[in-house]
């Protein structure tokens, strides 16, 4: 589907090439890690015509794994809320809690970038409240960029945030902090929709967001989107035409029972390999083979 938006300049321009990195000049506690991956990487996947994989993560140790497995991009996404922390929706989760585990990612990821998303009541009220959020999980929860929900009434928030040096993933489509306002989990960007929704990423990119997420939109809005803006996207029921796919890793890994969403493909059946592991656990200790002698003092 073509663009039927004007075209914007500043989201269209070829990006500058940057500079070579440098080791930190002014020395670190850490030694800086080689080859974090940064903004300009998955411009570049973009510019190239190659692809991108982010996964969500919560804590250190699914952040190691998923970092030494070569996914370039770790979300913390506020699906804790109901992922982690039992919810129903992803309203309820705070910025404290996000903050969290933002430092538990940041804690085992080397080489991903790491984002976060500004929860729910975290940024609507102003540019203002949103920087004063977004400095919070970059100072407390060392991330490197954050997500927020919402399309071009957003715009002038993503220019701010960005013009106090705090990178933006901007996320439209299902956005899932509105799911009241939207109905529940429903397909956007229908028909004519969509032209709306590539407006929204052009106004979104045009003020300076380096990414743009797109949840449970038709594939052929999707690339009307991709084709759109300059900046990479990432979809999760988007199709196959984003620079990026995301999903969430309890249902990328089989972690999470009950119906899963068309657009999840299980990788793994964890949660097999976990309540196997637990039930021979329990059976062990019942019979009084653990601990063996090799496991005792
Ligand atoms: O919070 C989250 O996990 C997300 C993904 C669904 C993209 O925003």
């Amino acid at each position: 589907m073509p663009s039927t938006s004007t075209p914007d300049p500043a989201a269209s321009a070829a990006p500058a090439p940057l500079p070579a990195e440098v080791a930190a000049p002014y020395g670190a506690a850490i030694p800086a890690t080689a080859g974090r991956i940064r903004t300009h990487h998955l411009q570049a996947a973009k510019d190239n015509g190659e692809k991108f994989a982010m996964l969500t993560a919560y804590d250190q140790y699914t952040a190691q794994i998923f970092d030494e497995a070569g996914i370039e991009v770790l979300l913390v996404g506020d699906s804790a809320s109901n992922n982690v922390l039992g919810n129903e929706t992803s309203l309820p989760i705070t910025l404290d809690e996000m903050i969290i585990f933002s430092r538990a990612v940041t804690a085992g990821a080397n080489r991903a970038m790491v984002v976060a998303d500004l929860p729910f009541g975290s940024y609507e009220q102003s540019p203002g409240q949103a920087i004063a959020s977004s400095v919070r999980l970059m100072k407390e929860g060392l991330v490197h960029a954050v997500k927020m929900e919402g399309g071009a009434y957003y715009a002038p928030t993503v220019r701010a945030l960005t013009q106090a040096g705090i990178p933006v993933m901007a996320h439209i489509g299902f956005t899932p902090q509105s799911e009241h306002m939207l109905g529940g989990y429903r397909v956007q960007g229908r028909g004519e929709a969509a032209r709306a929704m590539v407006e929204d990423a052009v106004a979104l990119s045009g003020a300076g967001a380096f990414c743009v997420l797109m949840e449970m939109v038709p594939a052929a809005t999707a690339m009307a989107v991709e084709a759109a803006i300059a900046v990479p996207t990432v979809g999760i029921g988007a199709g196959n035409s984003t620079t990026g796919q995301v999903l969430v890793w309890q249902d990328m890994a089989g972690l999470r029972t009950g119906k899963m969403a068309k657009f999840v493909k299980q990788y793994a059946q964890l949660r097999t390999v976990l309540a196997d592991a637990a039930k021979a656990y329990g059976d062990d200790v019942r019979m009084g083979t653990f601990p063996g002698p090799e496991h005792t003092f």
